[in-house]
């Protein structure tokens, strides 16, 4: 008899079902196990409590909506306030002209929206066979239909069948690669390159200097849709709102999630540009024919106005940038470690601690994340590494404790 009926997501459940990590209270940039131990979140959780947890302008925010329209769905010509407003405040912000926001509950979905829009766009453009989409080895768009098939990570991509056709990877840091695939597959057969600016799931890989620019470039040269999965990257996490500003990009769509609402209500979105939404926009009889239930949701847009004043206020994407080298020279600290083989970061409030091949083959990864959590600090196995990706609001002491834990933990190894 197993302890849960609670299936974890990415989890071992043999293991899992007996050695569960129950997490039952958060505050700031701590949270508290069921016996009332507090540990550094080092992970914002799943990489979005961009402010913090605990904060009680987002909780009031979100139950005042509650009391005067919890919910009601934006299908055809149905709005409601807070999400004319949320929407207008993200295009706003987004480096693109024109753009319109599409809202979902997720960044899988986000995704998912992109991809369909981008092919359908060319479809609308008279050009129904630019279906490709590329995208970046190792790189990770979430597990829905979409995500999974143009996803990098190969184990996430196997025992499903077939995954969504027409796709296409490249190496993740090298943009001559993205060219030779537009060679071969030809540019008019392709919709649209997909890339994370910082790539966060598959290991956390900061671009190459010059890269994403390089990219752009190519995609704008071939007239191939350039779409920035900012899932991760929005909202301070590396400086800028939309997490494609200290590039000087200018995607055609930006997918959103995760540190729009840090996590108090579930939200994702894409921001698409004028140029992409002309067509379904200015054309009569060309409706995008895709949507969820909740898109648009009255309480889950005002929790993400109220956590987007907060950003504001507190101007927190300033501080990620000014928090980045810090976090880079706590983890840059065990690079001389003999059990550590690269540390990456230094790109946003970011990083990640790679372990020597032999150190993974001898399962140390878990074994360390594990002796981590023991010492206080909330650390996430990624690939070969194990990553952070603490609040905003972290203090640069807080941060001394994720490199001290890190070294402690590789001591005990
Ligand atoms: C870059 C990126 N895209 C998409 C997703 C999927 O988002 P969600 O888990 O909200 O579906 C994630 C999740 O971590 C992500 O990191």
């Amino acid at each position: 008899m197993s302890s849960t009926a609670l299936w974890h997501p990415f989890a071992d459940m043999h293991e899992v079902k007996n050695s569960q990590f129950c997490v039952t209270k958060a505050e700031g940039s701590w949270i508290y196990d069921d016996a009332g131990r507090g540990y550094l979140d080092g992970t914002a959780s799943l990489w979005y409590a961009n402010v913090g947890h605990g904060r009680a302008e987002i909780v009031e925010a979100a139950a005042a909506q509650m009391r005067e329209l919890e919910s009601y769905f934006v299908f055809n010509d149905f709005t409601n306030p807070p999400a004319e407003a949320l929407a207008t405040r993200l295009s706003e912000w987004a480096p693109i002209e024109d753009a319109k926001v599409f809202f979902t509950t997720g960044g899988g979905e986000a995704i998912d929206t992109a991809a369909k829009l981008a092919r359908q766009y060319w479809s609308q453009r008279g050009k129904p066979q630019r279906t490709n989409i590329l995208s970046r080895g190792n790189a990770y768009h979430g597990t829905n239909g979409m995500g999974t098939g143009i996803g990098g990570i190969e184990a996430n991509r196997s025992g499903f069948g077939t995954l969504v056709p027409e796709t296409a990877r490249v190496a993740h840091d090298d943009a001559e690669s993205l060219r030779s695939a537009i060679e071969s597959i030809g540019a008019d057969n392709i919709a649209a390159f997909f890339a994370e600016p910082v790539m966060g799931a598959g290991g956390l890989y900061p671009p190459e200097p010059g890269y994403l620019e390089a990219v752009a470039k190519i995609c704008a040269e071939h007239d191939i849709l350039f779409v920035a999965d900012s899932v991760i990257c929005g909202f301070g996490r590396v400086g800028g709102w939309l997490g494609v500003e200290r590039w000087g990009l200018q995607p055609d769509m930006i997918a959103f999630a995760k540190g729009v609402t840090s996590g108090y209500l579930p939200l994702g979105g894409v921001v698409v540009s004028g140029k992409v939404a002309e067509p379904f926009w200015e054309e009569p009889g060309h409706p995008f024919r895709h949507g969820a239930t909740y898109s648009g949701h009255p309480t889950v847009a005002a929790a993400a106005m109220a956590n987007l004043d907060i950003l504001e206020r507190e101007q927190l994407p300033s501080r990620a940038d000014a928090l980045e080298k810090p976090l880079h020279e706590a983890l840059t600290a065990v690079a001389d470690h003999p059990a550590v083989a690269e540390v990456r970061g230094g790109v946003g409030l970011l990083g990640a601690v790679e372990l020597t091949p032999e150190m993974l083959a001898d399962g140390a990864l878990p074994r360390l994340q594990k002796k981590i959590r023991e010492l206080g600090v909330i650390v996430r196995p990624l690939g070969k590494a194990l990553a952070v990706s603490p609040p905003l609001i972290v203090t640069e002491e807080e941060i001394g404790l994720i490199g001290k834990a890190f070294r402690e933990g590789l001591d005990e190894l």
